[in-house]
């Protein structure tokens, strides 16, 4: 059997594309409190520096969610029908997929991400390192509705969504988009999917403000690629890198704070910063396994499995479609 990458429908971020990113960051600057959405993180350099953020020592989902898909591999693959198709919700890094890919016999790798040049780069690696299985990248918004590539049709479907990425929505739009891949993968379908738990504060806070600082240029090149991508004139050493837990509703917020009173013009737009006052770019919402449960009960999928770590850090769990 030969491999077969196809590659990504959308090259470049289209004018469609620049856009919508700039109603967005319009409309997220003249809300009060301010915010962006999150989204906007991953241009190339964005993509990289998560990518760095991974392997920062503060930084523990990833590892530990690593490591629970390598240890409970043979459990995990046990929930992956023979001859499915393993769609991918947000596959910046393809290391997990890898995990999962070697353990259970899956025809069709379907990796749907928003960075186009990130993906391209990265599904052609992955189609050479695994020959035989079909990759079919999509260049997504998965926050969006869009279509499976037509070749998975008669596939039973596996979603696969780690990298507790759910935790970076609002609990509503996190109960939303689990309805969505429900309807997307259909009736049948499984989701495998990666979840940080509720920890003690300390050990959150240090997870999201890294000592070496990848953070927060992660968060700064937001800015960095407004500028660049809107024309907008953020002075970037005016703003600094906040991440705070919030123990009422269970979530890290990450803000880009104003060091000064200072005025940011972006196509033809005003917008003005006190001292003091933040741009919330980011939030991680924590999920105890009950809460999770109740999340995704109410969104059609019941909960079959979880695995977690010794400590009780991070969850994976397998949903099927109720
Ligand atoms: N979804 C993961 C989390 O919330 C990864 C992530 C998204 C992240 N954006 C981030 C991690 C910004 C650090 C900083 O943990």
């Amino acid at each position: 059997m030969t491999a077969h990458v196809r590659l990504p429908r959308i090259a470049v971020p289209d004018d469609a594309g620049r856009r919508a990113f700039l109603s967005d960051v319009i409309a997220g600057l003249s809300a009060d409190p301010k915010q962006i959405p999150p989204k906007y993180f991953y241009d190339e350099r964005g993509s990289q520096l998560f990518e760095v953020i991974t392997r920062t020592p503060e930084y523990y989902p990833t590892r530990i969610e690593t490591g629970i898909l390598t240890e409970q591999a043979g459990a995990i693959a046990g929930f992956v029908p023979t001859g499915a198709a393993l769609v991918e919700f947000g596959a910046g890094s393809l290391a997990k997929a890898r995990i999962l890919l070697a353990a259970a016999s899956v025809k069709a790798f379907v990796p749907v991400d928003i960075s186009a040049a990130y993906l391209a780069g990265e599904a052609a690696r992955f189609s050479r390192e695994l020959p035989g299985l079909d990759v079919l990248p999509v260049v997504a918004d998965f926050t969006a509705p869009f279509v499976l590539p037509a070749e998975i049709a008669a596939l039973p479907k596996v979603g696969f969504f780690p990298g507790s990425t759910i935790g970076n929505f609002e609990p509503h739009e996190a109960a939303a988009f689990l309805r969505h891949a429900g309807r997307l993968l259909g009736p049948g379908a499984r989701l495998i999917i990666g979840v940080d738990l509720v920890k003690d504060p300390d050990t959150l806070t240090r997870a999201y403000n890294d000592a070496a600082g990848v953070t927060a240029e992660f968060n700064l090149n937001l800015l960095r690629r407004i500028n660049r991508e809107l024309g907008a004139n953020f002075d970037l050493s005016g703003f600094w890198h906040r991440a705070v837990y919030n123990r009422d509703l269970r979530r890290i917020e990450m803000h880009l704070a104003s060091r000064v009173r200072q005025r940011v013009r972006i196509d033809g737009h005003c917008f003005d910063f006190r001292r003091g006052e933040t741009i919330h770019t980011e939030s991680s919402y924590k999920y105890t396994p009950d809460l999770f449960r109740t999340l995704a009960a109410g969104s059609g999928w019941r909960l079959a499995e979880t695995w977690t770590d010794r400590d009780g850090w991070f969850a994976v769990h397998a949903l099927i479609m109720a």
